[in-house]
C-alpha cells in the first residue's frame, strides 16, 4: 500500500471535527502520486459527497474542459480540496474544519512534490496567501519554499459569473508556459550544481 493510500485510509476514518457525522464519504483527493501539477480546491459538495471523489458536479465538468484548453484530462493532474468532508448545505468551510484537515493537504502535498500547487478560489488561496485579495492576486505565479504557487478563481463562481470567467480562462493558459520555466529553473539550477561540483 502507497503511503497516498495509506493516508486516504487514514481520512476516510477521521473524526477530528463534526463534519464526520453528516458525511456519506470523505474526498481525500484523486491523481497520479508524482503529478506536476495539483489544483486545490474547497470542499465537497454533494456529488462529491455521494461518489467520494473531487470536483465530479458542475464545476468539475468545468475543470475538465479548463484543463482540456491546455492539453491535459483530469487524470494527469492531482486534484484535492482544503476539506476533505462535505459541509451541510454547501456552506463556507469553518475555520476550525480547514484546521483540523490541515495536516492531511500538508502530508499530501509532501507525498505528490508537485512543482505546481493551483488554488481554486479564496480558502484554497487563503491558505497560501493569508490577507491577499483574490481580484488582485488570480494569475500570478509566487515561488515561496520551493514551491510555485498559482492563484485562480473557483470554477463554481467562474462557471456562473462572466467576469471571473474570462479570467479563469485566461488564467489556466499561463499553465504550460509556467510548467517550461520551473522546469528550466530546476535544469539551470542542476547545471549550476554540476559546475560547482566540477570545481572540486
Ligand atoms: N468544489 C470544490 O471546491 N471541490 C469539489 O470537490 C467540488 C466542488
Amino acid at each position: 500500500m502507497s503511503e497516498l493510500t495509506k493516508l486516504y485510509e487514514e481520512i476516510a476514518h477521521c473524526t477530528r471535527c463534526a463534519l464526520s457525522q453528516s458525511r456519506a464519504k470523505t474526498v481525500p483527493g484523486e491523481g497520479p502520486e508524482h503529478a506536476d501539477i495539483m489544483f486545490i480546491g474547497e470542499a465537497p459538495g454533494f456529488h462529491e459527497n455521494q461518489q467520494g471523489r473531487p470536483f465530479v458536479g458542475a464545476a468539475g465538468k468545468f475543470l475538465e474542459e479548463l484543463l482540456a484548453s491546455i492539453n491535459l484530462r483530469r487524470e494527469d493532474v492531482y486534484i484535492c480540496n482544503v476539506i476533505k468532508c462535505r459541509p451541510p448545505g454547501n456552506r463556507d468551510p469553518l475555520p476550525e474544519e480547514i484546521e483540523a484537515c490541515r495536516p492531511f493537504l500538508d502530508r499530501q502535498i509532501e507525498l505528490v512534490q508537485p512543482k505546481l500547487i493551483v488554488t481554486l478560489g479564496r480558502y484554497s488561496m487563503a491558505r497560501y496567501f493569508p490577507n491577499a485579495k483574490i481580484s488582485r492576486i488570480h494569475g500570478q505565479p509566487r515561488k515561496m519554499g520551493g514551491v510555485i504557487y498559482y492563484p485562480m478563481y473557483h470554477p463554481a463562481a467562474a462557471l456562473h459569473q462572466p467576469r471571473y470567467r474570462a479570467d479563469i480562462e485566461r488564467d489556466i493558459l499561463k499553465i504550460p508556459q509556467l510548467l517550461e520555466e520551473i522546469d528550466q529553473m530546476a535544469d539551470d539550477a542542476q547545471s549550476l550544481q554540476a559546475e560547482q561540483l566540477s570545481l572540486f
